[in-house]
């Protein structure tokens, strides 16, 4: 294995979908739900799409019960990029499969290039399909109105700050507007939302959920909080010990890299730890 292959391995399940499960069985034992995703985006080619799709119905199959069927996907993956009608045709094979072992799909948000083409192919899904959920990132200017549609149209929505560089003239680039859009859409999904999940290791934001939830008198059974492998663990089983649910996200594969590089690019602390390890030889 390569050095930053070892490294990766702090925010990566491993290469196989077995490693995920494993992952998530270890996860299960302390009462902490999982999702899974198989690494992979920017699929330009039709057969590489359908083999990704193949995979994630693979997926379902391989999670054994009582661990719950939740599958993390970016449409880019399943095709987005090759055409809409063939990314609809495989993700309806998909939420088909999930369907048939009661399993839920959600389709993560990928950078601005894709936003309004992920949300349409969603919402086309939707229509035909209950176990699908979407993500909105709090960083995008647009993405309170996102919220309202989305609590409109009943649909359950990951709430994250968005981990790709956005231009100011679609995003808010100072952290403390990306905070309070994430307070803003969050307290609109916790009174109003379907099963929101707030996703973020912010412990500013989290504490404003758990505040917002027990003001409103909002019980820990109709939200969830999430947070991704690798990033403050202590804090995923506080919250348990709380009453709350918990949910990480669980990615494997092959195709780490770009992900292990946003979670560098995002946090000076994960830097600081490839930092340490290569300074120890
Ligand atoms: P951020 O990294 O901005 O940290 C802010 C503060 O949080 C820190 O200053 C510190 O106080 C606290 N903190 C963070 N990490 C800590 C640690 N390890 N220990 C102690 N304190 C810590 N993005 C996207 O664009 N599309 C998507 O579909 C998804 N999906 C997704 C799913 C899930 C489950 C999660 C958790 C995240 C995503 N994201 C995502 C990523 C998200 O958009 C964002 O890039 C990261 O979560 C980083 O932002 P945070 O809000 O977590 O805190």
């Amino acid at each position: 294995m390569g050095l930053l292959a070892f490294l990766a391995r702090r925010f990566v399940a491993g290469e196989t979908a077995d490693d995920a499960i494993a992952v998530g069985q270890r996860l299960a034992r302390e009462g902490i739900r999982a999702t899974f995703d198989l690494l992979g985006e920017h699929v330009h080619d039709e057969k590489t799409a359908r083999a990704s799709a193949e995979a994630v119905i693979a997926l379902f199959a391989a999670i054994p019960p009582p661990l719950e069927r939740n599958v993390s996907v970016k449409l880019t993956q399943i095709g987005l990029d090759v055409s809409r009608e063939l990314c609809l045709a495989l993700m309806q094979d998909v939420l088909r499969a999930s369907r048939q072992v009661s399993g839920f799909v959600r389709i993560d948000m990928e950078g601005s290039r894709h936003t309004q083409a992920t949300l349409d192919a969603f919402r086309a899904l939707r229509r035909d399909f209950e176990n699908v959920g979407c993500v909105l990132q709090a960083q995008l200017r647009r993405t309170e109105t996102d919220v309202a549609e989305a609590i409109a149209r009943g649909d359950r929505v990951r709430l994250c700050k968005g981990a790709y560089r956005e231009p100011a003239t679609i995003a808010w680039t100072r952290m403390e507007d990306v905070r309070l859009s994430f307070r803003r859409s969050q307290e609109r999904l916790l009174a109003d939302g379907v099963a929101p999940a707030i996703a973020t290791h912010d412990e500013s934001l989290i504490r404003h959920a758990l505040d917002t939830a027990r003001a409103r008198g909002v019980g820990p059974e109709r939200f969830e909080l999430q947070m991704l492998l690798g990033l403050r663990p202590r804090r995923w089983r506080e919250l348990v010990a709380a009453g709350h649910r918990v949910r990480i996200y669980v990615p494997f594969g092959t195709h780490w890299l770009p992900y292990f590089l946003r979670r560098l690019r995002e946090r000076k602390e994960n830097v600081l730890f490839v930092l340490r390890h290569l300074a120890r030889g």
